[in-house]
């Protein structure tokens, strides 16, 4: 049985190399990682699966600057260890994830992900909010979650920036 736990520092390393593993080496060049690169991402919402101790799968959210919302943040990178998936260990990253952001007041979470995984959880194609990311990406892919009553609010629009209040100096971030 796995549990969910705020990331350590061990799990950096076997984190770094799932996601190389699951996404290329060459994630970085992702339109997502224009938002994640050089700033740090929600401490709190940095969670791993762990099986007897050991990781067994990663997610992380970054915030994010969007017009009309309250704390927005972008989710992902999510990944599980080969071996491990099709326990609903990814499934319980982002209920988790979810629940524990909207604890922390964020209002609005944004991801870009296989529709058919992600309404599940309640998001919902963003073409309707008119929302542009900073690049390129699958418009079919770009997918909304309010984390208050209903439907996200129309007020929340306009292209997706970065949140420079949480830019880190001299370190590597967005991995
Ligand atoms: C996607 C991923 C995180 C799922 O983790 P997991 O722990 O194996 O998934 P769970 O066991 O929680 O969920 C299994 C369910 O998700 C479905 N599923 C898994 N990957 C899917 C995908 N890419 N698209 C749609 N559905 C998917 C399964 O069919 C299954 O559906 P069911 O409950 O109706 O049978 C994992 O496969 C992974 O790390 N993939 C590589 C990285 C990746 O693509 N991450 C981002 C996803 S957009």
């Amino acid at each position: 049985m796995f549990r969910i736990a705020l990331e350590r520092p061990q799990d950096v390393v076997p984190r770094e190399a799932l996601l190389d593993q699951a996404f290329g080496a060459d994630r970085h060049n992702r339109t997502v990682y224009r938002l994640r690169e050089g700033i740090a991402p929600v401490p709190a919402l940095s969670h791993v699966a762990l099986i007897d101790g050991e990781f067994a799968g990663s997610l992380r959210f970054w915030p994010i600057e969007v017009d009309g919302a309250k704390k927005p943040i972008l989710l992902g990178p999510l990944a599980v260890s080969p071996e491990r998936r099709g326990q609903a260990i990814g499934i319980a990253l982002v209920r988790n994830g979810l629940r524990v952001a909207r604890k922390h007041g964020h209002d609005i979470v944004l991801v870009v992900g296989d529709p058919p995984y992600y309404q599940r959880f309640g998001f919902l194609p963003a073409g309707s909010w008119n929302l542009t990311l900073p690049g390129p990406v699958d418009a079919a892919r770009f997918q909304i979650r309010h984390l208050g009553r209903g439907k996200p609010p129309k007020a929340v629009t306009g292209l997706v920036r970065r949140a420079e209040a949480f830019a880190v100096a001299g370190r590597r971030q967005g991995d």
